[in-house]
């Protein structure tokens, strides 16, 4: 079985891509260390099944979960995450919705969080400009962000950076 389990909501395909992308930076370091699934096929079983889980998850209509994050939610508030180690991504438009960035990454962490789970990979926000985002916990995000319609450019060397961050942090 791989080492860690990510599962991803993806309504235009960006976050399936960049899920598709953290696996690649991980096979660097062993080969199929990560398997990725896509959340509106998965169970709860299937998610607790894995000691160490990636949550990828952008924001749709203005601070909302994306649609099949949006089933799964309720979901989550029957499941045990205790003694699992949960990193998170979250894919948004700092320039369209500066008012709800990343929202959605910070509504699962927060239900994570309640239901036991350990976070890791907190990421700066120092390098991001936008107005409000329930993703935000000081001076970091409760995971990654990722931007693809505003700073695309920067993903490659955030995706790496984070990758080998959260590798140390699950302990791997
Ligand atoms: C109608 C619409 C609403 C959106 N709302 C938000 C939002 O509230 N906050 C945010 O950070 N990004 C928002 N976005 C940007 C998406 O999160 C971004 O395009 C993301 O990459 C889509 O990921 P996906 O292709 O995996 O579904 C919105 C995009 C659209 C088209």
């Amino acid at each position: 079985m791989a080492k860690i389990g990510l599962f991803f909501g993806s309504s235009t395909g960006k976050t399936e891509a960049v899920a598709y992308q953290i696996k690649s930076e991980f096979d660097k370091f062993e080969k199929d260390m990560v398997e990725v699934h896509n959340i509106g096929a998965s169970t709860p079983e299937q998610v607790l099944k894995f000691k160490n889980i990636i949550i990828g998850i952008p924001t749709w209509n203005t601070g909302e979960l994306q649609d099949d994050w949006d089933v799964f939610f309720p979901r989550l508030r029957e499941m045990d995450f205790s003694g699992h180690k949960v990193a998170f991504f979250g894919l948004g438009d700092q320039n369209g919705y500066g008012f709800n960035f990343l929202d959605a990454m910070g509504i699962v962490a927060d239900e994570v969080l309640m239901q036991g789970g350990d976070v890791f990979g907190l990421w700066p926000n120092k390098s991001y400009e936008f107005e409000e985002s329930k993703a935000q916990v000081e001076d970091h995000f409760i995971g990654l962000g990722i931007d693809e319609e505003g700073q695309q450019g920067m993903t490659p060397e955030r995706l790496g950076a984070w990758v080998t961050q959260v590798k140390e942090e699950f302990g791997l």
